[in-house]
């Protein structure tokens, strides 16, 4: 009697699983592994550990290798996992992550087919759109994945594509790209420099002034008018920037006067001769009507590209296709910028917090040449790890690469490549990358794997882990169309675009000018107050306007201390409030209520005014010492009253809100913190189950081992079994990385011996009731795995938690009157009567 045929198999990878059981890992799905020499993927899955992006990644690969595949993959999985993406798109085809139909029916897909595709196949609109559908639906199934997973996709994140110097999609302002970093950046030199230096080489860039040489006397007049503001912390717009040009806020550059430097007229009209026709080159910029949609728009605000106004994550597609190649590298050279200063203000964190896509990094990173986009990805590389900030770099031209700056670079993703020398120049950049991680490198091996890799196969090279491994990418969620036209962009986004709050350049002074009511008369010597009359100057902030007087407006000052005390919740919190509040005439009393915000420290009062000066009238209640007792009383009054100190609380994780914390940010660094946690407990489990499945496999390779020798002497029966740990998803997660003992990667042993004969005798049912035995344990670790895999979720979502708000009011005792005191504000005041701040 034959013995009866027995099927050991696991392969829960191969088919329709849900991807839902590793998604509380902190993993991406990026696809299976691939076996090159059978020419197809293997059971299981390639999980990719979401930390390991905080060493930033390259992918590389012939056109139509598949990257932005990949990396779509890449991005759908961090939306998925609640990180937030910014991504530069110089083809247009990453707008594609928006196509995205959890019903996967043809009516969704039909108005974004190409329809020259339809064409050339002879259908209708109508029927291709049902075939792309269907091999959507065909394309996500062979790869375990569903509608829902696209919903939940959907549901993770926001979406928004964004087009600077365009109105296709959300277009962004350029306005206030000029204002002061934050003191981060300001306040290290080298930093400050840097980013000057890049925001002047873009902005020459853009008005067609060569930038081959940093010396040139345009830009380092440039250079020394923005680092001289911003140092001092003033704003700049392109208006200020054009006037400063003609009359430079300083007189000597170095050593020469700044006319012999760099006269301010010549009779030709190169801007290399005078700083009049530097100036007139960026006035005719600022005034072309192309410029117009550059003032327009959203502002360049990394935060909010990031998060959404409820601390929901967002993916924001920042589309470049339609610029002009000096406007690329002058937006992306402003973007980095903004980037830089965004992530020195975040907290250290050792998880992912937030991705910086690039899909093409020809002409921003080359080896040799200098754009101004390459300082600030360089400082990106280098930094941007601390601070959680994933940098993905893609290319199709490998040879374009500064490989010296992609050392640190922890993961390639390498994909098919075209010539030898493509290949050579990656082989040699990802040497040079493993040398200085101490990493192994076996180069034949490389060049033999590369040579087989074919569309949408990558070798993965990950600094975490032991092994590369070649892989295939799963199928996006997302509808890859290709590059999308400008009319679908605005199809995609005209209904939502009315969320978006376009950027104006506030109106500083209407606040101000409500405060003091009417215009109050000038004199032009300081009154003459009695000796009792505490009063102080405000220091002048900015730059005086051409034939603007300078006038001091009187204000009272308040400056106190401000303590909320909860002992309950342990807090106890000082605040600082120093406002100066117009004083009422006709009621005779200050309006503690209208009073404005001081920028400046009580240190920095001045007590006497600025050169000569016009000073508004007094009312006859400020001018009296006495009167300065009661204003203080009222004061604290008015403290009492108004100063109130709102919290939030997290029931579930007990943390609170900083003082001045927005609920959202508090939201956006609940998620972060949540997410550290996660990974911490993803890495316990790994630490747990290593040594467990190292066991395991240990006995697995000793049953084959047995098997191998029955099956040498045995000719009549067979034994068809596969233990493959790499296919359960305690073998996907646990990856290729050694936490103990064993290598995980390796553990994937199959039993075959399909088709061979075996003796039928003790022996052989005896290897074959220990392949099951150790299939019974493989299956009953992996469930024990899945349970402490599910247990592991946060049981709340700190995005749709319920905050407990906890507002706080002082006891008269905890308010401290530090001063309050007669304030002579500046003002510029234009001969048409209007007047502006001159101390903000
Ligand atoms: N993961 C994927 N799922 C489904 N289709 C894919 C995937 N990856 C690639 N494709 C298909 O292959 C085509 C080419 O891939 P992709 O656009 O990713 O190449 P690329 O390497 O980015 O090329 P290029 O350098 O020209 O941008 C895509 O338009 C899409 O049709
Ligand atoms: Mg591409």
């Amino acid at each position: 009697m034959p013995p009866k045929k027995k099927q050991t198999t696991t392969g829960t990878g191969s088919s329709t699983d849900d991807a839902a059981d590793f998604e509380k890992l902190g993993v991406f799905y990026l696809g299976r592994p691939f076996d090159l020499a059978a020419k197809q993927a293997k059971p299981g899955w390639l999980l990719y550990d979401s930390k390991d992006l905080v060493t930033h990644a390259v992918c590389v690969g012939m056109t139509g290798s598949g990257k932005t595949g990949l990396c779509v993959g890449l991005l759908e999985e961090a939306a998925i996992d609640g990180i937030p993406a910014i991504v530069i798109d110089p083809k247009g085809d990453l707008a594609n992550l928006l196509l995205t139909f959890p019903q996967l029916r043809g009516e969704d897909f039909a108005p974004w087919i190409n329809e020259d595709d339809a064409r050339k196949k002879g259908l209708s609109p109508t029927d291709f759109a049902a075939q792309q559908a269907a091999l959507w639906e065909k394309g996500l199934g062979d790869w375990g994945q569903r509608g829902e997973r696209i919903k939940k996709l959907r549901d993770a994140a926001d979406f928004v594509v964004y087009t600077p110097g365009s109105n296709a999609g959300i277009s962004i302002s350029i306005l206030k790209a000029f204002s002061v970093p934050p003191p981060e950046i300001t306040q290290d030199l080298e930093l400050l420099r840097e980013q000057v230096s890049a925001t002047v080489t873009s902005l020459l860039g853009l008005i067609k002034v060569s930038t081959d040489t940093l010396n040139s006397p345009p830009h380092i007049l440039l250079s020394a008018i923005l680092e001289s503001a911003w140092k001092k912390g003033h704003n700049l717009d392109l208006t200020t920037l054009i006037q400063q040009i003609q009359t430079p806020p300083f007189e000597r550059m170095g050593a020469l006067d700044i006319e012999a430097f760099y006269p301010s007229e010549h009779p030709s009209e190169d801007p290399y001769k005078s700083r009049f026709s530097l100036a007139k080159r960026l006035n005719n910029l600022l005034a072309s009507p192309a410029f117009e949609i550059w003032k327009q728009g959203v502002a360049l605000d990394i935060d909010s590209f990031l998060h959404t106004a409820e601390g929901k994550p967002k993916l924001s597609i920042l589309s470049i296709a339609h610029l002009n190649d000096a406007e690329r590298m002058f937006f992306v050279t402003l973007l980095l910028g903004q980037m830089l200063a965004w992530m020195r203000r975040q907290s250290g964190t050792t998880s992912l917090r937030a991705i910086l896509y690039m899909d093409e990094i020809f002409g921003y990173f080359p080896p040799v040449a200098n754009p101004p986009s390459k300082a600030p990805l360089l400082t990106l590389l280098k930094q941007a790890r601390a601070f959680g900030l994933g940098v993905v770099l893609a290319t199709q031209n490998p040879v374009d690469l500064d490989y010296k700056g992609l050392a640190n670079t922890g993961t390639w993703f390498i994909g098919r490549l075209q010539t030898e020398r493509d290949k050579a120049r990656v082989l040699e950049g990802l040497e040079g990358a493993l040398a200085s991680s101490g990493g192994k490198f076996d180069k034949a091996r490389m060049e033999q794997t590369l040579a087989g890799l074919g569309s949408r196969i990558f070798l993965m090279h990950n600094v975490h882990e032991d092994e590369p491994e070649v892989f295939q990418t799963r199928w996006t969620l997302s509808y890859l169309r290709g590059p999308l036209t400008r009319t679908q962009i605005k199809a995609l986004m005209e209904p939502i675009k009315t969320q978006f709050i376009p950027l104006v350049t506030p109106d500083e002074t209407s606040s101000e000018q409500e405060a003091f009511g009417n215009q109050p008369l000038l004199q032009s010597g300081r009154p003459l107050l009695p000796p009792g009359v505490p009063q102080q100057f405000v220091p002048i902030r900015s730059v005086r306007p051409t034939g603007a007087k300078l006038v001091y407006q009187p204000m009272i000052l308040g400056s106190a201390k401000v303590r909320f005390v909860d002992s309950k919740i342990n807090i106890d919190i000082g605040r600082d409030v120093t406002i100066m509040a117009p004083i009422r005439e006709g009621v005779m009393t200050v309006d503690w209520d209208h009073a404005i915000e001081a920028s400046f420290d009580l240190s920095d009062l001045e007590q006497a005014s600025v050169g000569e000066a016009l000073f508004a009238n007094l009312p006859n209640l400020a001018g009296k010492a006495k009167s300065y007792e009661t204003f203080s009383k009222d004061f604290t009054g008015w403290l009492y009253q108004a100063q109130k100190f709102e919290i939030f609380r997290s029931p579930t994780s007990k943390a609170i809100s900083l003082p001045g914390e927005p609920e959202r940010d508090f939201r956006v660094r609940l998620q972060q913190a949540g997410r550290e946690q996660r990974d911490q407990q993803s890495e316990a489990l790994r630490k747990k189950y290593s040594p467990k499945i190292a066991a395991l496999q240990d006995r697995i390779r000793r049953a084959e081992q047995m098997v191998e020798r029955q099956q040498a002497e045995s000719r009549s029966s067979q034994i068809q079994a596969a233990i493959s740990v790499g296919a359960t998803i305690l073998g996907a997660f646990l990856g290729r990385k050694t936490i103990s003992t064993g290598n995980i990667g390796k553990a994937t042993t199959a039993i075959r011996g399909a088709g061979r004969a075996m003796k039928e005798s003790k022996d052989v049912s005896q290897a074959e009731d220990n392949v099951a035995a150790l299939q019974q344990q493989l299956t009953a670790l992996e469930a024990e795995f899945k349970a402490e895999a599910d247990a592991l979720v946060a049981a709340t979502d700190p995005l749709t938690e319920k905050l407990e708000p906890l507002s706080l009011r002082p006891t008269k005792s905890n308010i401290s009157i530090k001063l309050v005191a007669l304030a002579w504000v500046p003002h510029w005041r234009a001969a048409d009567g209007t007047s502006l701040p001159a101390w903000s």
